[in-house]
């Protein structure tokens, strides 16, 4: 089989340098890459890198080898473009079909999947102007990858900066993957909680629990393949940003409650996969707990939680809202899963089987969702990407 061609846009930003990394890992796993920098981003890394990484040459304007009619030709046979760094200038001209140089012209040529990772300073990204270009890029169906927070060039900090290579690799896998020229969460924005919270008893103890936020953050990164504007409420995680994702770090069930409830306001879906405390200790101690000698424990008193699933499924915020939840169940799966979704008032629960192989923190997960219309869906013993894929498929066939 051919390899699947792909074309990288690179334009004149510093984070080019970091292109050359994505082009390492799309070259390496298998992909036919053409580079395609506009002049501007050859001030930053040269002609002979690009050509020498990928095996092709190089050229930034239409007028090289123009027999071939490259300016028409590359665009057409490709099965992604991805342009990493995008400048705000570069999507500015993408966004309103200027073609004035070899990059521009494939964006207009190609009737592939596009992914856009902009990188500029913050100031620009948040511009009206480039706002609104990225809206319009977003709504005609390419995936913009949302800039990370962290340094800039020079020694200013804030959003804007390139998210890492590794990561804007495995969202232009998954887009590449399903193929769809149209991802199928464009213009879609979609709440996803994620970990376990965890209930403060002193300073330095809390109750809590092993979810591990594995499963939250592939529903947060293949949504964000599938064109999707992300919010990721992150309860005490350990894991990377995903790429294009807004990330909002919580701790307690309240909190957690409070940042979903300010993200749902204006979601099209909010899938539930945080494990959340179902009770907190009714005090909190300001300083440490001390033992004391010769003294019993102190039982500790809990106080019921609010349920932000029930909640927020019972007072939708806007009408047509796909609200899913998760469920671990020892036995009964079926039956236990039926009644908690009655009881939720959600429109999907995925239900886990929580059993041996089955432990916090692993990759992979077996499942069975069940719709609030009656539906199974089982979802085979395979990675927890499989299983957000599925998900986002019963939503979005909902959302329709
Ligand atoms: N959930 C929530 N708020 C809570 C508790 C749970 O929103 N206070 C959500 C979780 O994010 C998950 C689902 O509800 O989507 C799990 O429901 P829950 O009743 O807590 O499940 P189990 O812990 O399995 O429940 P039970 O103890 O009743 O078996």
């Amino acid at each position: 089989m051919d390899k699947p061609k792909v074309v990288l846009g690179v334009s004149g930003g510093i984070a080019a340098y970091k292109a050359c990394e994505l082009l390492r890992r799309l070259t390496e796993s298998g992909h036919d890459v053409r580079v395609v920098p506009t002049e501007s981003a050859l001030h930053f890394v040269g002609a002979a890198t690009w050509s020498a990484l990928s095996g092709h040459p190089v050229s930034t304007e239409v007028w090289s080898d123009v027999h071939e009619v490259p300016h028409v030709r590359i665009g057409q046979e490709a099965d992604l473009v991805v342009v990493a760094p995008a400048t705000a200038d570069m999507l500015a001209k993408a966004a309103h079909g200027l073609a004035d140089d070899l990059l521009t012209n494939t964006l207009l040529t190609a009737r592939c999947p596009v992914v856009l990772a902009p990188a500029m300073h913050t100031e620009m990204w948040e511009h009206p102007a480039t706002q609104e270009n990225v809206a319009t890029l977003r709504r005609r169906g390419a995936v913009v990858i949302e800039p990370a927070v962290g340094r800039l060039t020079g020694v200013d900090t804030g959003k804007g900066r390139l998210p890492e290579p590794g990561e804007i690799f495995e969202v232009c896998r998954r887009v590449l993957a399903r193929g769809a020229v149209v991802p199928d969460l464009a213009g879609r924005h979609v709440v996803v909680s994620a970990g376990g919270t965890r209930e403060p008893l002193d300073p330095v103890r809390f109750l809590g629990n092993r979810s591990s936020g594995k499963q939250g953050y592939a529903l947060a990164r293949t949504a964000a393949a599938r064109g999707a504007r992300v919010t990721l409420i992150a309860a005490n995680t350990a894991l990377p940003d995903p790429a294009g994702v807004d990330v909002v770090p919580v701790g307690t069930a309240v909190q957690l409650r409070e940042a979903v409830l300010k993200a749902a306001a204006d979601a099209d879906a909010v899938v539930m996969a945080a494990a959340v405390a179902d009770f907190r200790p009714a005090v909190y101690a300001a300083g440490k707990i001390k033992k004391k000698d010769s003294q019993d424990p102190e039982p500790i008193t809990l106080v019921r939680n609010p349920d932000i699933l029930a909640e927020i499924s019972t007072e939708r915020a806007r009408s047509g809202q796909v609200i899913v939840g998760f469920a671990a169940e020892t036995d009964d799966v079926l039956v236990n899963g039926r009644t908690k979704l009655e009881r939720k008032g959600c429109d999907l629960l995925v239900v886990n089987e929580v059993g041996e192989r089955k432990t916090f923190g692993s990759e992979e997960n077996e499942a069975i969702v069940l719709g609030a219309d009656g539906s199974e869906t089982p979802v085979p013993y395979g990675p927890k990407e499989a299983l957000a894929e599925t998900v986002w498929d019963l939503v979005t066939h909902r959302l329709a």
